[in-house]
Parts: C-alpha cells; structure tokens; sequence
C-alpha cells in the first residue's frame, strides 16, 4: 500500500504547478453514465481538480468528491466557486459538489447509501470491497483507468497503477453490467466498467 503522506506531498506538488491541468477535461463516459441515471448521491473518489465531480452534479447528482490532495482541493473549490459567480453560467452546479479531503482507504464516510461511485485514474486494489459496499443495492459504480496494455507505450509507468485484462469486469462479476470498454489496441488503452449493484435478493414486495 502507497504511503498516503508521500502521495499527498507528490500530488501537492503536481497541483501545485497552475500549468498541471490534470485530465483537463471531464471523463466524457462518466458525464454519460451519470446523465443515464436519476438524480441523486455520488460520491467520487480520488476526485483530482474536480471536473469529473462537476459532470456528474451537471447531471443533476449531489456530489461528495474526496481527494487527498488539498492544493488540488483548493483549486477544485476555486474552480466551482467562479462557475457560481460567473453570470449565472453556474445554475446551481457548483452549490451541489461538495469537496472532501481525506483518503480513500481511509473513507471518513458511510456505505450503502450511494447512488453512484465514481472513480476515474486511481487504481489500489485494496479500494474495491469498500466501493461494492458504499454503493446501495440497485446503485452503480463507475470506475476507468489504465490497462496494463499502456506499459507497451509507457514501459517505466508502475505497473501497479494499471489493471490487468479483464480484472475490473472481474471485480463486479456479480453486478449488472450498464456499459464497459476495454480494447488492449486503443491508442489510450483503458478499462471502464459501469454497472449496477444487485438489488437485496430479499426484498419484501410493497414491504419495509
Ligand atoms: C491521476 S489523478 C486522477 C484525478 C481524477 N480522478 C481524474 O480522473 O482526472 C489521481 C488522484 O488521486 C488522488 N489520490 C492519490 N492517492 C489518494 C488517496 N489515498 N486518497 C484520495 N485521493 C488520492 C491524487 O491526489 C490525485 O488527485
């Protein structure tokens, strides 16, 4: 396990460079996935500068977003705060995100309420019972990131933050399968998986 004091510093001093845009621009696969269910509780996980978050709450989510990063969190919180004041451009958007610093492995928050977890371009492993668990019965995930299929282009990038074949679908075997990607011949080579927690098995028809 990556030591989070490390990560922290690393990532602060990534965030810390106006010039380091992060993904520049919201996961588009996300913004679809989120657009595709009702309303209601997201929480996104490793959550960078922010702009994944705002997609979702544009779909019209509530968005808790959590990084460990507090200078990225300081700009993401910046980025919201212009979007509300800009003439009305921001409808409401930014007043539905609210940004978390904390670490995911150490969520300083409840399962079993979410209505979707997203998580785009963070990979520990140790991250995914907590993620089948804060989802709610009849809930979804959304998690993308790199394939091991990247090491051909990139061979010094770590291994460990990328999945293996077939691994995330794998992860959620036992889930409802919405959308997945993963082409080891794409020229950005990634996993996506968007699926759907299986309702309680006993639920209790017009019940409780
Ligand atoms: C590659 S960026 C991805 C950001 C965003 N999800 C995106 O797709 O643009 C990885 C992010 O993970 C965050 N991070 C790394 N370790 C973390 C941890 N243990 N808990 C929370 N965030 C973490 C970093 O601060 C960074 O913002």
């Amino acid at each position: 396990m990556t030591d989070p004091a490390a990560e922290r510093a690393r990532w602060n001093r990534k965030y810390a460079d106006p010039a380091f845009r992060g993904a520049h621009a919201p996961n588009q696969r996300l913004a679809a996935a989120a657009a595709s269910l009702p309303p209601g509780l997201a929480l996104d996980l490793a959550c960078g500068l922010g702009e994944n978050a705002l997609a979702v709450a544009r779909a019209g989510h509530r968005v808790v977003a959590l990084d460990l990063s507090d200078t990225g969190l300081a700009r993401a919180r910046v980025a919201v705060t212009e979007l509300e004041v800009g003439a009305g451009v921001g409808g409401g958007v930014g007043a539905r995100v609210r940004f978390v610093h904390g670490d995911v492995l150490r969520p300083p928050l409840r399962t079993g309420l979410w209505d979707l977890v997203s998580c785009a371009y963070f990979l520990d492993r140790a991250l995914f019972p907590w993620i089948r668990a804060a989802v709610r019965p009849g809930g979804a995930v959304f998690y993308e990131t790199f394939t091991e299929a990247r090491l051909r282009l990139q061979p010094d990038f770590p291994r460990r933050f990328c999945l293996r074949p077939g691994e995330l679908p794998e992860l959620f075997r036992d889930w409802e399968v919405l959308s997945s990607r993963e082409d080891p011949e794409d020229p950005y080579p990634y996993a996506m998986l968007f699926a759907r927690r299986p309702k309680t098995l006993y639920s209790v028809p017009g019940g409780c």
